[in-house]
């Protein structure tokens, strides 16, 4: 596994690559390693015959009074695991590499953001999208693997590729969770013993409210009122949203007579957990 740290070096490997035919996948990260980014990279591998994975805790999509500093950030393990894993090469460059003195353009999408954690964090698109459009100029793949985990950033990111003609193929991968059903994910290990048992709630309140609605309930309001009742009866939770949504536009649903996005963001000790789920009308609704 080779390791780039600048642009120009990363673009000018891309570019060599290209030339010999070879199909690049990228997965982007910002690091801190966990099952669902090698499950996104295992799936990376087998759609490409190079797979470049991006580590870099991007400043630009985190607000003022964000985790930015508390991110969990482990190199030696990350390039452990990403060799372990097939990675041909791991792209983590410095951030004067991609943010330069005099840096001033940035990738702003109007209706999508303005949903779900875009409300809470009005600038996190923003910087999720910029990042994202700066790596697919840099790393230039035939495809890229996104996670569930993140609906929203999947959305947002196929939304910019086809507004923006990337010729590039955006796949989105499956949650992969513990196996007491909480998402993996990076910020989990900023969670104390306490607080990850209450984590458990956000994958258990999005289970219950999944059974509800095979099971006939219909209601948005009243899915989303149990489930937040579940949420507020654990310890240390803090809802920032639990939401019901149509997966296409997020626009909010009152009546779930189609499959629909149920999804939520919860602060547990102060570590912002995102966790969603696709709830299926049962027969007693259609
Ligand atoms: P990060 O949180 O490191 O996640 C990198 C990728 O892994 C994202 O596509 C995310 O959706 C996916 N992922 C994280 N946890 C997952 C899980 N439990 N199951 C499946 N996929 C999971 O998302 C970002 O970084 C950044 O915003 C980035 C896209 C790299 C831009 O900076």
């Amino acid at each position: 596994m080779e390791i780039i740290r600048t642009v120009s070096q990363m673009q000018a490997a891309a570019e060599k690559m290209r030339k010999r035919g070879r199909k690049i996948a990228l997965v982007p990260t910002m690091g801190f390693l966990h099952k669902g980014h090698l499950s996104l990279m295992r799936r990376a591998l087998g759609l490409a015959d190079t797979l470049v994975v991006s580590l870099f805790v991007n400043p630009v999509q985190f607000g003022p009074n964000e985790d930015l500093d508390q991110y969990p950030r482990d190199f030696e393990q990350d390039v452990v695991l990403a060799r372990q894993t097939g990675v041909n090469i791991l792209f983590a460059p410095e951030k004067d590499s991609l943010y330069p003195d005099g840096f001033d353009t940035y990738v702003v999408q109007e209706k999508l953001p303005v949903h779900l954690c875009g409300l809470c964090r009005p600038e996190h698109f923003r910087g999720v999208l910029t990042i994202v459009a700066k790596l697919f100029n840099i790393v230039k793949p035939h495809v890229a693997v996104f996670g569930e985990k993140d609906f929203q950033q999947l959305a947002v990111i196929r939304r910019m590729v086809a507004d923006l003609n990337f010729d590039i193929d955006i796949v989105g991968h499956a949650i992969v969770r513990e196996d007491d059903g909480l998402a993996m994910s990076s910020r989990n290990a900023n969670l104390d013993g306490d607080g990850r048992k209450s984590a458990r709630v956000l994958s258990g309140s999005l289970r219950s409210a999944a059974k509800m609605v095979a099971d006939g309930e219909a209601r948005a309001g009243t899915v989303i009122k149990k489930a937040t009742v579940m949420i507020l009866a654990e310890s240390g939770t803090k809802i920032d949203y639990v939401n019901i949504c149509a997966p296409d536009t997020l626009d909010d649903l009152d009546v779930i007579d189609r499959p629909a996005l149920m999804a939520v963001a919860v602060k547990i000790g102060g570590v912002r957990l995102i966790d969603n789920i696709m709830l299926e009308p049962g027969q007693k609704n259609v």
